[in-house]
């Protein structure tokens, strides 16, 4: 236990670091050009604000929160999802006050689930999202949608599709909602009992579920784009003709109801192209009703979120993780236990030249420290000395040509950190 991380967790190892922070700094560009700030909101809330906000008769609220009470007898929950902890900032710092829209984006926040943990799926999980509030065009779609497009064609996933699709407002859905009830029936007695307790609370939410009689069962349903009001229809009519006027590959779809209640009109989902089949990689939506919901003034928003690990299995299934690079541009080799002051006084004024330098810390022979070199990958060995230290200067050795190289001591790391550029 003590050498084991919770089920459905995963260490990020230093080996990988590169991959985070190569994808995070393509989100922060994919981000920006966009007018989107980061916003950094806290690893728990009040399990109330996921209660009111995610909804709850969703799974997230009923079976996946880790919720628990601190000191204080406050009833605490780990962040399930990124988009109630922004309504929250938006609405307490009045951030509504400001210049609308305000367009936010979290980086990698930390998400807590207690799920089944599964290739793909897991207990914690870090999601880049981005969340804009203010604004009542289909154009906010739009643009989060082809930011997204746009970022994964960055990172080199091709070939992606945007399913669509609309879930009306409070003024069609209870119309869909009755054509639903009228279709189940008596059907929703075979149905499993979180869909019965579900039929009159928020009927929407059985076509989410996952049990696969229940799934048969509402195969045939009604569509609610067939229900749409005038507004809804119309929004999302443009969203289409936006889309297509940017060549953004999508389809409609009209099973995609989202896990969370807080969507209106518009909801998106990618599906991941390898992997456990139907995974989305990532999901979002207009959620117009929220911040009134939680206690703000009535403003409309949308957004979504990506789930890192999902990227990051996608390009691992389609070979497009980048190298690793090296660490180490070059490493200073001191030539006996008198040379290591030298070796580390050098390897200091080249990092302070901006040169990624190491030096021996094991007390390596010199033929073990050359072995230590080439295994992490060090571009250039300095050899700190022998009679070339004697002479007042540094010995650079190139570790694929094996050209050498002497620089006079006192200049030694400026020149090298100038050959290096
Ligand atoms: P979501 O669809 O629940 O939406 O999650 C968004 C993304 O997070 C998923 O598409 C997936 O990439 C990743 N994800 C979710 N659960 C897991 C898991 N258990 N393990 C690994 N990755 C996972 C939301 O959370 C909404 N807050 C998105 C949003 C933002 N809508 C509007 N704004």
């Amino acid at each position: 236990m003590l050498t084991q991380a919770p089920k459905g967790t995963r260490d990020m190892l230093p080996q990988d670091a590169y991959l985070w922070q190569w994808i995070e700094q393509k989100e922060r560009e994919a981000a920006a050009l966009a007018g989107y700030r980061e916003v950094r909101t806290p690893v728990f809330e009040h399990t109330e604000l996921f209660l009111r906000g995610v909804g709850d008769t969703t799974d997230i609220v009923q079976k996946e929160m880790y919720t628990f009470k601190d000191k204080g007898d406050r009833s605490i929950t780990l962040k399930p999802e990124g988009t109630a902890g922004a309504v929250r900032s938006f609405i307490e710092n009045h951030l509504f006050a400001e210049t609308l829209p305000c367009k936010m984006y979290y980086l990698n926040a930390p998400i807590f689930r207690y799920e089944n943990p599964q290739s793909g799926r897991l207990r914690e999980h870090h999601q880049f999202g981005m969340e804009c509030f203010g604004g009542k065009e289909p154009t906010v779609e739009a643009e989060l949608i082809s930011t997204l497009m746009g970022l994964l064609k960055g990172l080199g996933l091709k070939s992606l599709t945007v399913h669509i699709n609309s879930i009306g407002c409070p003024q069609c859905r209870p119309r869909y909602h009755e054509a639903l009830k009228a279709y189940l029936g008596d059907r929703i007695h075979d149905m499993c009992e979180t869909c019965q307790a579900r039929f009159e609370k928020n009927p929407l939410r059985i076509l989410d579920c996952k049990e696969e009689k229940c799934k048969q069962i509402v195969q045939d349903a009604p569509v609610i784009l067939d229900f749409l009001c005038d507004e809804c229809r119309e929004h999302f009519a443009q969203l289409q003709s936006l889309l297509a006027a940017r060549n953004i590959p999508f389809s409609v779809d009209p099973h995609i109801v989202r896990g969370l209640d807080y969507y209106t009109k518009t909801v998106f989902e990618i599906i991941m192209q390898s992997g456990r089949e139907g995974l989305a990689l990532c999901g979002g939506g207009r959620y117009d009703g929220l911040v009134e919901q939680l206690g703000g003034p009535a403003t409309p928003a949308a957004g979504f979120g990506i789930g890192a690990e999902r990227i990051l299995i996608e390009l691992k299934n389609q070979n497009l993780l980048p190298p690793m690079p090296s660490t180490t541009d070059v490493y200073v080799a001191n030539l006996g236990a008198d040379m290591k002051i030298p070796a580390f006084g050098f390897t200091q004024a080249l990092r302070d030249c901006g040169v990624k330098a190491d030096c021996d810390v094991a007390g390596r022979s010199l033929k073990a420290q050359f072995k230590f070199a080439d295994k992490i990958g060090a571009k250039y060995v300095a050899i700190v000395g022998g009679e070339e230290y004697e002479r007042g200067v540094v010995k650079l050795r190139n570790m694929e040509t094996k050209e050498e190289k002497e620089f006079p001591l006192d200049q030694a790391a400026e020149q090298i950190a100038r050959t290096l550029q």
